[in-house]
């Protein structure tokens, strides 16, 4: 992708996640894993249900989904990114009630699910609230609909120590991107749980799912690799891209731990 691209556009967001598969694989076990985990915790899928996990990437959330609905049930895991999806996919080897797909499922026509889980893609949406309230229509009359977003403040301090690196070496400062800020609007009980009401959902419930990174410097920079946050780095070279490590690290190493809190909202559709 092209310094500049918008990526506020699907196919801005698909050239990112693309970049950052191999090392979002690497990240897993640190915090895509207990994130995905933590959710299928409160979407509870039960042997024999349909689930649709919409914006699955590696499957952190689609694969403990698939082992819980057992052979009679179905995952279809759902990402735009075709490189995510392929590491899904081999994953999901010995699992067949997992299928994974490469589509914007903001567009996926199939519906009538169970449970639809969506963990910490729905705020990359170009329109987050009718992405949501398409997903919403794709489970069933009576069917649970899971959104998971990150608690305001998490993952903050890394954000911030990134911004600021990235910004020393271009020479100008970063603009904060517009996913951060629908978090940062979102990103407690009480907010997630009334905007999800509003996306037609009854009987919203909102859990939090602590996690807290350990303060490794591999696993800080994987998180920047690994993430979203790699997006930042699109047009440095190496030597730069060694400079901004470097730079984020140092601000980082004094800080507290980061805090990598996620917020799980549960509703039913009427
Ligand atoms: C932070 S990752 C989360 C992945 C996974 N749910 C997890 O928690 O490990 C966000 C994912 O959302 C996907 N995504 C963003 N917009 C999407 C869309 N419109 N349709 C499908 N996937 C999308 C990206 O490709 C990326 O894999």
């Amino acid at each position: 992708m092209s310094e500049g691209a918008d990526r506020s556009t699907v196919a801005g967001v698909l050239g990112a996640w693309d970049e950052a598969a191999e090392d979002f694989g690497r990240l897993a076990e640190h915090l895509w894993g207990p994130v995905g985990a933590g959710t299928v915790a409160v979407t509870r899928p039960t042997e024999g249900e349909r689930v649709l996990d919409a914006c699955c990437g590696t499957g952190a959330s689609a694969e403990p989904a698939a082992r819980a609905v057992g052979a009679r049930g179905l995952v279809d895991a759902v990402d735009l990114s075709e490189s995510m999806v392929a590491m899904a996919a081999r994953s999901a080897a010995g699992l067949p009630q997992l299928r994974t797909h490469a589509a914007d499922v903001t567009s996926w026509q199939p519906d009538g699910y169970d449970v639809v889980q969506c963990v910490l893609g729905a705020f990359f949406f170009p329109d987050m609230d009718a992405g949501t309230e398409w997903l919403v229509r794709r489970a069933r009359p009576g069917g649970r609909v899971a959104v998971t977003i990150w608690e305001r403040g998490a993952l903050v301090p890394a954000g911030e120590a990134l911004v600021g690196a990235v910004g020393a070496v271009r020479g100008q400062p970063m603009e904060t991107p517009r996913a951060s800020t629908r978090v940062q609007e979102l990103g407690d009980r009480v907010a997630l749980g009334s905007w999800l009401a509003d996306r037609g959902l009854a009987d919203v419930d909102v859990t939090t799912v602590p996690l807290v990174l350990p303060m490794d410097p591999h696993v800080l920079w994987l998180l920047v690799l690994g993430s979203g946050f790699r997006g930042m780095l699109t047009g440095l070279d190496d030597e730069q891209v060694g400079a901004v490590r470097a730079g984020y690290l140092e601000r980082l190493a004094d800080g507290a731990p980061v805090d990598a809190t996620t917020l799980v909202a549960l509703g039913r559709r009427p």
